[in-house]
């Protein structure tokens, strides 16, 4: 018979959104994601592909679960986990979030989960902290007017965040549903945090981008819309929604880095993944996608962010050059800023102990 003796009573620590965010106090997010890149680049990462299980919501929208396991070698041992994030195009229209996730981690030592918490607000700060920290690195003198496209969850993490790393004269957004980018701009230019930056809704993406030196586009589009020619030159763009731009202006950008090449080029789904599959694009290696049409001159990706805080990457552009970085999002990042939002639930005593 089975009595499971073997599984003895030990809890399970559940971290609730709340929790999650008293936790956040305590927390370096940009410092924990800069030094997980540069550990990424060291090797020192597991990193494996993540599971795309998408579908079609009974009210026909697209809905998808990520599950994207990561672990970390901090030196002092190993941050082990798993984030499961899900979502549905769906949901703004019924007022609700996006997207929403649970992140677990693991015990190094026997392996079971340890901790439980609400991933929202983890996944979101960790992706707006790759952009503060590719800005501040890849810019060549820190950026002062951001623009940003798509209002939602993403936008508003990032002008919280990249308020707090740079001095901001300006912030313009630009949403494809006008009242969302009003709105959101009306919300930061009421914030006294934001007193002496002018913020603006433009009409149009053209608009939005066409003064700014930080453009970060965190929308849900999957068809490109971004031209080269509209930027300024020496302009950042951190693509965080990844399908925004138009194969033109990774052809035309000066630099051009990603976060994970194998996550990047694993994916058939997103623009960088679509244009190595059609020989448009080249690895880091200089090579083509196996069984790629080898367009010549095609473009090479110059290498990752973590090489570049290494130093043992692509060297600067030229300041007027177009720079592009294209985070994919590392499951790593999760489970290293999950792990000291875990040990600050712990100093704090926060979280729920639930019996297994
Ligand atoms: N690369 C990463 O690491 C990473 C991490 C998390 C999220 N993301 C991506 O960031 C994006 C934004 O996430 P979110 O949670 O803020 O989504 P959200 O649904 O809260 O907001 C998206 C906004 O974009 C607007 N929009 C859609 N198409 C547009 C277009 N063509 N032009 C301008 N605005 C447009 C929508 O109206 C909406 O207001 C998603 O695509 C998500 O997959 C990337």
């Amino acid at each position: 018979m089975l009595h499971f003796e073997e599984y003895p009573s030990t809890d399970l620590i559940y971290l609730s959104r709340e929790d999650v965010r008293r936790a956040f106090a305590d927390v370096d997010v940009i410092s924990v994601v800069r030094d997980t890149v540069m550990r990424h680049a060291e090797g020192r990462t597991l990193l494996p592909e993540e599971a795309y299980l998408g579908w079609t919501a009974p009210d026909g929208s697209a809905a998808r679960s990520l599950a994207m396991p990561g672990g970390i070698d901090t030196g002092a041992g190993q941050q082990l986990g798993l984030k499961v994030i899900n979502a549905s195009l769906g949901n703004p229209a019924r007022g609700l979030a996006r997207a929403q996730g649970l992140l677990l981690l693991f015990d190094e030592e026997l392996a079971w989960p340890r901790v439980m918490m609400e991933a929202a607000r983890i996944s979101a700060f960790r992706t707006a902290a790759v952009t503060a920290v590719a800005a501040l690195e890849l810019a060549p003198v820190p950026p002062r007017r951001l623009a940003v496209l798509g209002c939602g969850t993403l936008a508003r993490t990032h002008v919280q965040l990249l308020s707090e790393v740079l001095a901001l004269e300006s912030i313009t957004f630009h949403d494809i549903e006008p009242e969302r980018s009003r709105a959101l701009a009306e919300t930061v230019a009421g914030d006294p945090d934001f007193a002496g930056c002018a913020v603006q809704a433009a009409p149009d993406a053209q608009t939005c981008v066409k003064d700014a030196d930080l453009v970060v586009p965190v929308t849900v589009t999957t068809r490109g819309y971004l031209r080269p020619e509209w930027f300024a030159p020496g302009t950042v763009i951190v693509h965080v929604s990844l399908d925004d731009a138009l194969p033109e202006v990774v052809e035309a950008a000066g630099l051009v880095v990603v976060d994970d090449w194998g996550l990047v080029s694993h994916d058939h789904r997103r623009l960088l993944g679509r244009m190595y599959r059609e020989g448009r694009l080249r690895g880091p290696d200089g090579r083509y996608a196996e069984g790629a049409e080898q367009r010549p001159g095609a473009r090479k990706v110059d290498g990752t962010l973590g090489e570049v805080l290494l130093g043992t990457g692509p060297g600067r552009p030229a300041d007027t050059d177009l720079v592009l970085c294209n985070p994919f999002g590392m499951s790593v990042l999760d489970v290293a800023l999950g792990s000291a939002v875990a040990d600050s639930a712990e100093r704090q005593q926060l979280g729920l102990r639930v019996p297994r």
